[in-house]
């Protein structure tokens, strides 16, 4: 990506640009992730400070934190070094007042039970109970061995917390250092900076219940052929990413792709775009925005042979004969939820050149409100693209810029068209 002509140099970029950070670590084997999350932080723009606990010390060294943050580490309430550039010797007032927000990464079970009691008998607890409770807020990233995570008194514990203002960022399941598995690791730290990056974002979409298509659909013609179509998905997770952050409901229909699905999105995978359109059409009815990035495939073979079709050895070419594929978009579009205005529908077009006049035919021929035009050859596959955002109005292009960026200003779009119209 290229710096912007109107930011001045050295402008801090990322996704967290801007943000103040207080990283708290309570005591457990988790800490050695925190580590890891401290230079994601950083490296999404963000400034850290961290706060370490004396149990935490136990297990990761402060010199650690402070080479990987830049930073003195404060782990005494008793420490009398100047904290937020005042000299009064209260580390705990201080620390707090210029943070944009305070992560307990790991919270222990015994941290959440003191922050609940309201505890104020260490640094981290004393800082976390004299933080301005409007301005600054706790986030918790909990890890502990699952029986201490199912135990009632810690998901008492955790109900109570996220009643008195604490957002929970959840945890992971899988194989612990004890050596049981289940619930109760700590999520790890692209995990927690996914998370954290969605939690400052405004929710534009709150309340609504966005479907996205994504990725090729793939047409069988026996059990190891078929057609496709060229999509990496990429764009597609990309709009259900940044319809999440946003705070909407996510539900992701994705053709054959291999790409992680954003946290907090349901997954649907599919694989024909007949599957496809048996996947949203039930979805549709919830739905109050539809968005197909999906690269469906026009045509599928008249029959699926059950066996593999093999050479005959005279040189004969088998005969395929096609039938024409569902228009998902179209059919959603003509639908009576969105006819009503229940449903906002948008449209992608991958175009090989005259990229608005075809898009702008399109959007016609569809009859959604929004279609998303770019240049099928330029995008494939990459990690950035250029969009062309075509509507009744006329045509605006969002320039180049990574997948994730450009969602994120087409989610802004949306969410903009919906507020005029409603
Ligand atoms: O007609 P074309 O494939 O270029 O249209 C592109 C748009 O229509 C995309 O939004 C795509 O997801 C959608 N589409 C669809 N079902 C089809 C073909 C395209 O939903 N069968």
């Amino acid at each position: 990506m290229t710096q912007q002509a109107n930011e001045e140099p050295g402008t801090p970029r990322g996704d967290l640009a801007g943000k103040h950070i207080v990283l708290g670590l309570s005591g457990g084997i988790a800490c050695y992730k925190a580590a890891e999350l401290c230079r994601a932080l950083i490296k999404q723009g963000a400034t850290v400070q961290v706060v370490m606990t004396e149990a935490a010390e136990q297990f990761i060294t402060a010199v650690t934190l402070q080479a990987l943050s830049g930073r003195p580490v404060f782990t005494s309430q008793w420490d009398s070094r100047p904290a937020g550039g005042i000299d009064n010797s209260m580390a705990h007032i201080n620390l707090s007042r210029e943070a944009d927000a305070i992560l307990i990464a790991p919270c222990s079970a015994d941290f959440m039970a003191k922050l609940l009691h309201g505890r104020a008998d260490d640094l981290l607890s004393l800082m976390c109970l004299a933080r301005p409770l409007a301005t600054v807020p706790l986030l918790i990233a909990p890890a502990m061995n699952r029986e201490m995570w199912a135990h009632p008194a810690t998901q008492r514990n955790m109900a109570q917390l996220q009643a008195d203002g604490a957002t929970i960022l959840g945890v992971g399941s899988g194989f612990q250092a004890c050596g049981e598995t289940g619930d109760g690791r700590m999520l790890e730290p692209p995990e927690l900076l996914e998370d954290i990056i969605a939690f400052f974002t405004p929710k534009v979409l709150a309340g609504q219940n966005v479907l996205v298509t994504a990725g090729p659909t793939y047409e069988a013609m026996d059990p190891v052929r078929g057609i496709t179509n060229l999509s990496s998905g990429k764009m597609g997770f990309a709009v259900a990413r940044a319809a999440h952050e946003a705070g909407a409901e996510v539900t992701l229909v994705a053709g054959p792709v291999s790409l992680q699905t954003p946290r907090g999105v349901t997954r649907v995978d599919v694989k024909s775009a007949q599957n496809m359109l048996e996947a949203v059409t039930g979805r549709a009815q919830t739905a109050t925005i539809f968005i197909a990035t999906a690269a469906v495939a026009d045509w599928r073979p008249a029959s699926s042979q059950e066996r593999k079709i093999k050479k005959d050895g005279t040189g004969q070419m088998p005969t395929l004969t096609f039938t024409e594929n569902p228009d998902i978009l179209a059919t959603l579009a003509q639908s009576a939820r969105a006819q009503s205005g229940a449903l906002f529908c948008v449209g992608f077009a991958a175009e090989s050149h005259d990229l608005e006049d075809n898009a702008q035919a399109k959007r016609l021929r569809k009859g959604v409100p929004l279609l998303v035009g770019n240049i099928g050859p330029a995008t494939f596959g990459r990690d950035d693209n250029v969009l062309l955002l075509v509507d009744a109005h006329g045509s605006r292009e969002l320039a180049r810029a990574s997948k994730l960026t450009l969602a994120r200003q087409l989610v802004g779009e949306i969410a903009g068209r919906l507020k005029r119209a409603g």
